[in-house]
């Protein structure tokens, strides 16, 4: 039975994971009400939520936590001081119940939750608030094809919601506009497999101030517009890898439209689709733990002393982790 620990960013998660099977899955994130995340109020918040996140996702399991046969938790990539309120958290729970530790890569964990799904050797597109990256196996190592060379998707998508005015997080927000909404053509921005927002997000901006546009119809273009970019470099990078599969992961995989263009790209294709269930694409612990099994089950572990060297990494890149656990 593996606990995981998530703390890369907004969110505080543990799950509980026996065999292929979830037993927990408990979260509580950080929020604002304006401006982004403030990486030390982040930490604070974990420090102070970890306990009861712990206590609630072994009363969920329904197990004592002397059950835990390992601790899996997310070393890389992240805020730093988020990052070590994690690590803290997990040498201490290690000490006390004296069993060792995974350190885990976040993206990596969003990537293989997909297996749940039936996912065998997928194109990952992760689509967070932070993250944007085409990720997929070759070569003995998770690669990057393709990602934003600015910000994330989906603080793109908070930073237009909050400019106008319709509150955080401004995903869902906007998906409920867009459907009121018809198309009016925005610049799209798409460099091989490497996209970038920042110019649309000017142009969205503008238009606003400028009156003409209706939210609905920006809602609406926005999402057909930069939805079809991560479409596009998805699809490129399972051409030029020859894979059959698309994963989807990360909180703004949430958005159903964007299921849908995924959808009728695979269709077309020939190739399949998958998505986890909401629970599963946002931050959570339970991918932690789910990977750390993995992991566990192929003898990575580190134990007893080796835990007190145990550092974070926050900016691991994908393709520094050595995939030991993956039989192509
Ligand atoms: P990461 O560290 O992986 O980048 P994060 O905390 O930034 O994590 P997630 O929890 O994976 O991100 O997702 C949060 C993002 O998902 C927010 O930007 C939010 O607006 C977006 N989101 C949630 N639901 C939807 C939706 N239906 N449509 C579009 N975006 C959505
Ligand atoms: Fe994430």
């Amino acid at each position: 039975m593996i606990l995981g620990i998530e703390s890369t960013a907004h969110t505080f998660g543990i799950g509980i994971v026996d065999k292929d099977k979830i037993l927990a899955n408990v979260k509580d994130s950080y929020t604002t009400e304006k401006g982004g995340i403030i990486p030390m109020q982040a930490a604070e918040h974990h420090r102070e939520s970890a306990d009861k996140v712990l206590k609630e996702a072994l009363k969920q399991a329904d197990i004592s936590e002397k059950n835990i046969t390992a601790i899996a938790f997310s070393q890389a990539p992240g805020l730093a001081p988020c990052l070590i309120e994690g690590l803290k958290f997990t040498k201490k729970l290690a000490k006390k119940l004296n069993v060792p530790v995974i350190p885990v890569n976040h993206c990596i964990a969003h990537l293989e939750i997909g297996q749940l799904t039936g996912a065998r050797d997928p194109v990952l597109l992760y689509a967070s608030g932070a993250n944007t990256q085409i990720i997929a196996y070759a070569g003995g190592k998770y690669r990057i094809f393709g990602e934003t060379l600015d910000l994330g998707v989906g603080n793109f998508i908070d930073t237009f919601a909050r400019y106008a005015g319709i509150g955080f997080p401004g995903g869902p927000k906007i998906q409920e506009l867009a459907k009121k909404g018809k198309y009016v053509e925005l610049p799209y921005s798409i460099k091989g497999m490497d996209v970038a927002f920042s110019g649309i997000l000017t142009k969205l901006k503008q238009m606003l101030d400028s009156g003409k546009y209706k939210i609905e119809d920006l809602a609406f273009s926005l999402q057909e517009t930069v939805f079809a970019m991560l479409v596009e470099a998805a699809e490129r990078a399972m051409a030029h890898t020859c894979k059959k599969e698309l994963l989807l992961g990360g909180g703004v995989a949430c958005n159903s439209r964007l299921q849908e263009m995924c959808k009728i790209m695979c269709k077309e294709r020939g190739a399949k689709f998958f998505v986890p269930e909401n629970s599963l694409l946002v931050d959570n612990g339970a991918m932690i733990a789910f990977l750390g099994k993995i992991m566990f089950r192929e003898g990575i572990k580190i134990k007893g002393k080796q835990i007190e060297k145990l550092d974070i990494i926050p900016r691991q890149r994908t393709d520094d982790v050595e995939v030991k656990w993956k039989n192509l």
